[in-house]
């Protein structure tokens, strides 16, 4: 199957198909602590923050999604204009399929003529730099949407459990694409896609100097379950073997808090389940910097411009209703306010020995 019929058909299936995990986020296991003498108005709450040298409104980024077809160029269209119009920040999907296809770069190039201020972010995958992807094709990708950061995707799951998959993660790749962010003039964002970054991985990449992350954790769109379909579909020996790991990974709480606790001063990115404001309030108040929706961005990019504004507008009011309940006048108050963690996300925590007292220092001093 082409590149571009597997872009199309990764959309079609996360568009129709039950591709949720069946795993949660353990965001409920994290509690702002009610405050009933705020001491704000709705009015004083302030959810402005700065990513890649740019205001935001509030602290969210389209992570990215796709690209490489007409028709995956007019979803991209409609997301850079509500992103631009709503101050956000936006991922493209992996340009892969326009350093390979240059004719299909304009349906990435759309992203910076309808988002001419917004931060823009990249996207290539680590395994094109183990295939031999290197300084030129970066800068192509970056050059392509005028970017402010180039995020590589890290999916070993994904291309486990896909059909014509073969995942390639040597640590030499990590070597590689350290030699290459220094010939470049924007970050390098790290990113899963889904199933999660750990401690291991987390100080794995800080020695390597890279501590611009996105956790993307398990809780949201499972890759393993989309591949699952098209294994299903194909009737594909994988089939049995993608069920099985339909719940693989790191949950998107856990994730943070694992990645923070190694790099108390990164940047981290919560992505993966992220679906109302409340998550967005308590994946920064657990640690994280920014949060990252794909998924529900794309259901409703496809019902149009209004449509996302309105779910965008609805998320920012329920983002603003957890900032006043927990007292938290600003993005960097609410990351230090007071929060339980309990339940499962405690005993994973105290399973991995991380002892909630120095987590709590670490995060009020992110
Ligand atoms: C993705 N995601 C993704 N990530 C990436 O780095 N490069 C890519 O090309 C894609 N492609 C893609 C297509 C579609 C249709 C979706 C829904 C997602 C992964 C995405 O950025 C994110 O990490 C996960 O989807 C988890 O977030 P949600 O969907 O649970 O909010």
């Amino acid at each position: 199957m082409s590149l571009i019929n597997r872009k199309l058909e990764h959309v079609e299936i996360c568009l129709y198909e039950d591709v949720q995990g069946k795993v949660s986020t353990l965001l409920e296991d994290v509690v702002l602590i009610h405050q009933a003498l705020p001491g704000l108005s709705l009015r004083d709450v302030n959810t402005k923050t700065r990513f890649l040298g740019k205001d935001l409104s509030f602290p969210l980024m389209v992570t990215g999604m796709t690209g490489g077809h007409d028709e995956l160029g007019k979803v991209n269209a409609t997301i850079a204009q509500v992103v631009e119009e709503m101050g956000l920040a936006m991922g493209v999907g992996s340009q892969r399929v326009a350093i390979e296809r240059p004719e299909t770069a304009e349906s990435f190039r759309i992203t910076r003529k309808m988002a001419p201020t917004a931060p823009l972010v990249a996207n290539l995958g680590l395994p094109q730099v183990t295939k031999g992807y290197g300084t030129k094709q970066f800068l192509d990708a970056i050059q392509m949407i005028e970017a402010d950061a180039i995020a590589v995707h890290l999916n070993p799951a994904q291309e486990l459990f896909q059909p014509e998959g073969e995942p390639e993660y040597p640590l030499s790749a990590l070597d590689k694409l350290k030699d290459i962010s220094n010939d470049l003039n924007v970050p390098v964002i790290i990113k899963e896609s889904g199933t999660g970054i750990s401690m291991e991985t987390a100080r794995l990449l800080d020695q390597y100097g890279f501590q611009l992350i996105d956790v993307s954790g398990q809780g949201g769109t499972s890759w393993i379950a989309v591949e699952m379909v098209r294994n299903r579909r194909k009737g594909n020996w994988k089939m049995r073997s993608s069920e099985l790991f339909a719940g693989w990974g790191i949950p998107t709480a856990a994730s943070i808090v694992e990645s923070r606790y190694v790099i108390p001063k990164g940047y981290l990115i919560a992505s993966g389940g992220i679906r109302t404001g409340l998550d967005i309030a308590k994946a920064l108040s657990l640690g994280a910097n920014l949060a990252g929706m794909a998924n529900p961005v794309l259901q409703h990019a496809v019902k149009g411009k209004e449509q996302l504004k309105s779910f965008f507008e609805e998320v920012s009011f329920q983002l603003k209703a957890a900032m006043l309940l927990s007292g938290s006048k600003n993005v960097d108050s609410l990351r230090k306010a007071p929060i339980v963690i309990w339940g499962r996300l405690r005993e994973w925590m105290e399973s991995r020995g991380l002892t909630l007292s120095i987590y709590e220092s670490i995060r009020k001093g992110a």
